[in-house]
């Protein structure tokens, strides 16, 4: 039998990471960890209590009656189903200032690290490579120019029927991406051991190719 397989994809928001993960964790027969889910159902719960994401001590007391898990690859918050409701525009604007809260990411760390605990998993976010998983088997930075990332959301929200323009959402990536990649702690950034994925000029199947290849050392 193979040997545990580990792996972290990180990457700005956008570049595609989730679609990759997923398709990755289908042929490698792998679990798949959405670590982004988790940061969105607390921010979700935030708004529908009326917390401000900003306010870090009411955040803080939000988390310790909060309950976030996955099963069967969805996500519960409190153990309701919100695999939607995390994915409201709403909730995007507001997820970032929630995940640079030193508590909160130490919360998420502690639970991301014991979802890995138990078998071969796929796990993407912002900090797996450089801070959940240092010691993953293959570690991937995928990215892909701002426009592109945003004509992917915007494409996204558009079919999900929210309303928002091309523009909004171009400067609500740019403002994500300044946020997580600024923060003091575990700020959005490469792992030097990690293999980049530029994904711009390429489909998802190209991407997933490619990242297999490597796994697979061909
Ligand atoms: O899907 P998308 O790229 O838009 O974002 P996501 O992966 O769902 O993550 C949403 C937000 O959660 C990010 O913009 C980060 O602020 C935060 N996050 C994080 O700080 N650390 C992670 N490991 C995953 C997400």
């Amino acid at each position: 039998m193979r040997e545990r397989l580990v792996i972290a994809i990180d990457g700005p928001a956008g570049a595609g990471k989730s679609t990759i993960a997923k398709k990755i964790a289908k042929i490698l027969k792998l679990e798949y960890i959405d670590t982004g889910a988790m940061y969105r159902a607390l921010t979700l719960k935030a708004i529908e209590e009326g917390v401000d994401p900003e306010d870090t001590e009411a955040i803080l007391e939000l988390i310790g009656s909060t309950s976030i898990y996955f099963k069967d690859n969805h996500i519960y918050l409190d153990g309701t189903r919100v695999d939607e409701e995390i994915r409201q525009n709403i909730v995007s604007r507001n997820v970032s200032k929630i995940a640079k809260i030193k508590e909160v990411r130490e919360k998420m760390v502690e639970l991301q690290r014991e979802l890995a605990k138990s078998g071969s998993v796929i796990m993407d976010g912002r900090d797996i490579g450089t801070v959940v998983l240092p010691d993953a088997n293959y570690k991937f930075f995928v990215t892909a120019s701002v426009e592109e990332r945003a004509r992917r959301r915007y494409k996204e929200l558009i079919e999900s029927n929210q309303k928002v323009t091309y523009d909004q959402v171009l400067s609500q990536i740019k403002e994500r991406d300044r946020i997580d990649s600024t923060r003091e702690i575990s700020p959005l950034q490469k792992s030097p051991d990690a293999y980049e994925i530029d994904t711009t000029n390429k489909t998802i199947e190209q991407c997933v190719d490619e990242i297999v290849d490597i796994i697979e050392g061909r």
